[in-house]
């Protein structure tokens, strides 16, 4: 990429000017000084510094600097308690997926964390072990199998899943017109560590782009699709709760997911089966099935970050 002409030279073109500029940064940081919370002089005095570094080294107008406000403006009045403009913002600048990094630092062969996203409601149903969580939403029927584990390949009893995932239109059930619940639940480990489960295989969805988001990802080019996936999040007293995702392999947007959630260790395979084949519970299905295993592996609860 190539940088945009500007009328400005760089931030150093000039001595004067960047001294006046420095000037500037060093009284906003001293600012902070007689900050009582140590961390939050760290996290205000490091955003300073970057925020003010990003001014000096696009050479932001006073356009441009009007137009970001109203961005951000806009994104404040589309939020509500159904839509999360600042978490799509997030998600799309990578700035959640650095987080989870940050937070969720390697363990052994725990499973790895990604995004969470904005769809999961708390309370959702509780289905038994074998049940379905489709609750009418729309989609192939896919079961789902696995293991809940600690890092030493203890069975961990009475984990609890929470899943959820869009229905074959791109759609979660909170962004339906009506108040129904579907294609969400939470059940807990058997005393293996065992869980099964019928949901509905995953399919590819934008996220919500008719906001200042969506505006932005238009005029930067960039698409609004998610790969296709099925949420998670496992909880246990012993281990670390994890939220992520599990992909389908061979999807054509495990590359370019637009909030960066794929992790090759998270792919896994849907083995399509064929209508008529027999299903694991003896469940009648009409037509095509998929099936899928995740075996899940939960870091101990307390670990040491890496800094
Ligand atoms: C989701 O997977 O549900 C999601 C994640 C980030 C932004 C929008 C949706
Ligand atoms: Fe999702």
């Amino acid at each position: 990429m190539t940088t945009p002409p500007h009328d400005e030279a760089g931030p150093t073109a000039n001595p004067d000017q960047q001294s006046r500029e420095e000037d500037l940064v060093e009284r906003v940081l001293k600012s902070f000084d007689s900050c009582a919370d140590p961390r939050l002089g760290q996290l205000m005095t490091g955003l300073v510094r970057h925020l003010h570094t990003y001014i000096r080294e696009v050479r932001l107008t006073e356009e441009e600097w009007r137009r970001a406000i109203d961005f951000l403006t806009r994104c404040g009045h589309i939020t509500d308690d159904r839509r999360q403009e600042f978490i799509l913002l997030s998600d799309v600048l990578g700035a959640s997926m650095q987080t989870i990094a940050v937070n969720n630092t390697a363990y052994g062969d725990a499973t790895e964390a990604t995004v969470f996203g904005p769809f999961f409601v708390d309370g959702s149903p509780e289905v038994r072990l074998g049940g379905d969580i489709a609750g009418g939403a729309a989609g192939e029927p896919c079961w789902v199998e696995g293991t809940v584990a600690d890092t030493d390949g203890k069975p961990l009893p009475g984990a609890r899943i929470e899943v959820w995932e869009a229905d074959d239109d791109g759609l979660y059930d909170v962004q339906y017109d009506d108040e129904r619940t579907a294609a969400r639940a939470h059940f807990h480990t058997d005393d293996e560590g065992r869980y099964r489960f019928w949901a509905i295989t995953p399919t590819p969805y934008p996220i919500p782009h008719d906001g200042p988001v969506g505006e932005m990802l238009h005029a930067v080019g960039r698409s609004p699709m998610r790969a296709s996936h099925l949420h998670f999040m496992v909880s246990h007293p012993a281990g670390r709760t994890l939220v992520t995702h599990i992909f389908v392999r061979g999807d054509e947007l495990l590359h370019s997911d637009t909030v960066f959630g794929v992790k090759e260790s998270l792919v896994k395979d849907f083995d399509r089966q064929l209508a008529g084949t027999a299903t694991p519970d003896g469940r009648a299905v009409d037509g095509t099935w998929s099936k899928v295993r995740f075996d899940i592996v939960l870091a101990p609860a307390r670990t040491v970050p890496v800094v």
